[in-house]
């Protein structure tokens, strides 16, 4: 039985101790914002975070977030719904193509703000580049980063 709390609410799932992070979230808990990928570390698809700090949920075994906070996608936005400022200048700036890889960036991105308000291109890239995206929209990924900053 691993006990955390995913997006403020406490969470009891009854899986084996080494099932990845991220089959619980979509499989057990239905979030399904957060995506598979590459199912290796490599992609950055499944990032959550844990403890505030952006994982790649598809390397992580669910015993790892025992007495955890976990936030996935679903829990970026205010609960009445206020979009945090990284998913507004998604929207603003039109960062998306096929999306496959978005919830992902999102995560690594509002990471990276809260440790870095004003981040320089360096930072950007530092923070980002385990995210792959297949679609190239990286330049519009920094363009909405830095306009979250300024937000
Ligand atoms: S699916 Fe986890 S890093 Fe690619
Ligand atoms: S928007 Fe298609 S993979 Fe990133």
């Amino acid at each position: 039985m691993v006990t955390f709390t995913v997006n403020g609410e406490a969470r009891q799932v009854d899986v084996e101790p080494d099932t990845p992070l991220l089959w619980v979230v979509r499989e057990q808990l239905k979030l399904t914002g957060t995506k598979f990928g590459c199912g290796i570390a490599q992609c950055g698809a499944c990032t959550v975070h844990l403890d505030g700090v952006p994982v790649r949920s598809c390397s992580i075994p669910v015993s790892f977030a025992d007495g955890s906070e976990v936030t996935t996608i679903e829990g970026v936005a205010e609960p009445d719904g206020t979009l945090h400022a990284i998913q507004q200048a998604w929207i603003d700036e039109q960062v998306p193509q096929c999306g496959y890889c978005q919830s992902g960036q999102i995560m690594s991105a509002v990471a990276l703000l809260k440790d870095t308000p004003n981040p320089t291109d360096d930072d950007i890239d530092a923070a980002m580049s385990g995210n792959i995206c297949r679609c190239g929209a990286y330049g519009r990924i920094r363009k909405a980063i830095k306009a979250a900053a300024q937000a």
